[in-house]
């Protein structure tokens, strides 16, 4: 017999994607029916070159505008209603808290790394981000969970300009990781960075998957996403081929050779 009073699983935030189409210059770039990110705590994002992953990730946060389709934020078991994202506009997607990392790094040359992530949780939070430089407390408080990250992140100088393209990289992924998102989008994150600092990006991912937040990860280097991710989607000329678990999608060696080439599994 069942036991009535059994807790319901816990249900993480989704992202439920449905009918959405992109092309560009009049080719399909992304083409999916239906997808749910985030039934799993870590779920990995993987695919050849030009499969559209980073093209669907900037649709999610309606950075690339969709030619047809939905994409909407299901919360968690705790909370209210659905948000329709791909009606927001990418300035509000922190407030929700949707975040996403680059591939290809921005510029921060105007903004000190420590102005960076200052402007990051604030930005999350309010409308009008420079409230941080007038109001102590919320000054306060921001700077304190900038200087714990700083800490824990070797920065050359963080009172100074990120330097390196590996620097700008990892101030991407910081303020990403720092405003302890319900959905993280993640892509290529290791790509460029030093090992040392690929295993703790790695160790504060799982932190927040331990938490609560549902981590999406596209990454070339396979053996991160085996060893990382509960569930794997595989991307191919715009759609989802396949998804399952590592094992499964390990085991599919078809498949995975047809787009990757031999020696990825
Ligand atoms: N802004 C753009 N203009 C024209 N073509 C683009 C643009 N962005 C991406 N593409 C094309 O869309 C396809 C998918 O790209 P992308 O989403 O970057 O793939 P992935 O991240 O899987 O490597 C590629 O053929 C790419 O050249
Ligand atoms: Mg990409």
């Amino acid at each position: 017999m069942t036991d009535p009073v059994e807790a319901p699983a816990e249900v993480r935030p989704r992202i439920h994607i449905e009918k959405v189409v992109k092309s560009f210059s009049g080719r399909v770039v992304v083409d999916v029916d239906e997808m749910v990110l985030g039934e799993h705590p870590i779920e990995g994002l993987i695919g050849p070159n030009g499969a559209g992953k980073t093209t669907l990730m900037r649709m999610i946060m309606h950075s690339t505008a969709l030619d047809q389709g939905r994409i909407t934020l299901l919360p968690s078991g705790a909370e209210g209603e659905q948000i329709e994202l791909s009606q927001l506009p990418t300035h509000h997607m922190a407030s929700h808290g949707v975040v996403k990392s680059n591939q290809v790094i921005m510029d921060f040359e105007k903004l000190t790394i420590w102005d960076s992530l200052l402007l990051a949780l604030a930005g999350a939070k309010y409308e009008q981000p420079l409230r941080i430089f007038s109001e102590s407390d919320l000054f306060q408080e921001s700077a304190e969970t900038a200087r714990e990250f700083l800490d824990f992140f070797s920065f050359g100088d963080p009172f100074g300009h990120a330097e390196s393209a590996g620097e700008k990289k990892l101030l991407d992924i910081v303020r990403c990781l720092m405003l302890k998102p319900k959905f993280l989008l993640l892509d290529e994150p290791t790509a460029g960075l030093p090992d040392e600092t690929t295993d703790k990006v790695m160790q504060v991912v799982r932190e927040l998957a331990v938490s609560g937040t549902s981590i999406v990860i596209v990454e070339h280097d396979l053996n991160v996403i085996w060893s990382l991710s509960d569930q794997v989607h595989f991307m191919a000329e715009g759609s989802v081929v396949m998804r399952g678990d590592p094992k499964t999608i390990r085991e599919n060696h078809t498949v995975v050779e047809k787009y990757l080439g031999e020696g990825h599994v």
